[in-house]
């Protein structure tokens, strides 16, 4: 069976075609790597011993999706490909719908035209905005306050449309991310973030290398035990996992529309990240406490009972394991794939 896997060079993308490789999928892989490297997509065949097509495309070129439909036989999408930076969305707003919410339309449009209903879609955390209530379940309120969650919760809307439009037809899940980080164990693939990282654990991870000089705290006010932000970090191998059982949840399925929390349930705050970090790695992680960062909440973590008992989903990565693969990542690959 083959699955066309978007955005397939990118940090959740590589994991999962290994995943998905593993399991004896067919993989087709369609990125422009507007955020990613070439070296991602050998790594992914060098661990999996196998080998896939890769067309390098933007989700937006209709020709080049039209041309992937008819010469494989796509039985499902995982749809990874979009841009994810939070801050950047502001500043170019229309780039993010451009890709994040054209750019998947078009994707549909074209599955219709090939008769292919099957679609997994990376949605996030970020819909919750400030969580009415923690754990977070998939019924609590959703709303965005910036482009990025915008094209998220748009993206949902019109896929939740698409699927009421053919209840018959569209197969389609919806999976809302929490905090991804961790590499492959074997240290051949990880997040490479371009430029100076947002995110706390490639930030964290580069200052215990010494290429960043402290770790910024953003703010040790909130109403969370040390005063830190709190949140729920996933090893990208269980939640790449997730998108496997996804896809054997959908196919027993027929037709229909999910939605699932990929969280584990504990929030962690960012002093004790940073204290692991330093206990894992055996470098200072020096920080100081800075300014709390514009539209964070204090505590993000999920309800992922529905994962578990749907999909019969759990992770099996702790944080050791999520610091100590990051790091392993880190170390073997300073530079990311430039190294
Ligand atoms: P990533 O940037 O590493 O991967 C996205 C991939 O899509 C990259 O390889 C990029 O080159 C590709 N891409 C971007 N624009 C494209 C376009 N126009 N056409 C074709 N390919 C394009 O990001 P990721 O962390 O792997 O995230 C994957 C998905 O999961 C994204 O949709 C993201 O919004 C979502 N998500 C990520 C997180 C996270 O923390 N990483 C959390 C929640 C949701
Ligand atoms: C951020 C995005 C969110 C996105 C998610 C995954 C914002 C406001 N939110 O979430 O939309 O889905 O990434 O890509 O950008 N922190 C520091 N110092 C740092 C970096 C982070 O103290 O240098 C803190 C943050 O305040 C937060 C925690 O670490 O409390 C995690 O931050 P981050 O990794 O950026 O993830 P989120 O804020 O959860």
């Amino acid at each position: 069976m083959t699955i066309l896997v978007t955005g397939g060079a990118g940090y959740i993308g590589t994991h999962t075609a290994v995943q998905l490789l593993e399991a004896g999928y067919d993989i087709v892989v369609i990125d422009n790597f507007h955020n990613s490297h070439i070296e991602a997509i050998e790594r992914v065949k060098r661990i999996t011993g196998k080998e896939f097509p890769l067309i390098k495309a933007d989700i937006n070129d209709q020709s080049a999706l039209e041309a992937i439909f008819q010469q494989h036989k796509i039985k499902a999408v995982i749809h990874f490909a979009g841009l994810k930076a939070v801050g950047e969305s502001n500043q170019i707003p229309l780039a993010y719908y451009r890709t994040n919410v054209a750019g998947t339309v078009g994707l549909c449009e074209v599955m219709e035209r090939h008769n292919c209903n099957t679609l997994v879609f990376s949605s996030s955390a970020t819909v919750y905005g400030n969580p009415e209530q923690v754990p977070i379940p998939e019924s609590s309120k959703t709303s965005a306050t910036n482009p990025y969650g915008r094209s998220k919760l748009m993206v949902e809307e019109i896929l939740a449309d698409t699927q009421r439009s053919r209840p018959d037809f569209w197969n389609i899940t919806l999976l809302r991310y929490f905090n991804p980080i961790g590499a492959h164990p074997s240290g051949q693939i990880g997040e490479d973030p371009n430029d100076i990282p947002n995110n706390l654990l490639p930030y964290v991870a580069q200052v215990a290398t010494g290429k960043l000089r402290q770790v910024n705290v953003f703010g040790n006010d909130y109403n969370t035990p040390d005063g830190t932000g709190v949140r729920d970090y996933i090893h990208v191998m269980d939640l790449s996992a997730g998108h496997l059982k996804a896809l054997e949840h959908l196919q027993n399925t027929g037709s229909g529309f999910h939605i699932f929390n990929l969280g584990t349930g504990r929030g962690v705050s960012v002093l004790e990240i940073i204290e692991k970090f330093r206990e894992i790695s055996g470098q200072p992680i020096p920080y100081k406490i800075a300014p709390r960062r514009p539209g964070d909440v204090a505590t993000c973590y999920a309800d992922p009972t529905k994962a578990q008992k749907v999909l019969g989903w759990n992770t099996q990565y702790g944080l050791e394991d999520m610091i100590k693969h990051t790091w392993n990542w880190q170390k073997q690959n300073p530079n990311g794939y430039r190294s």
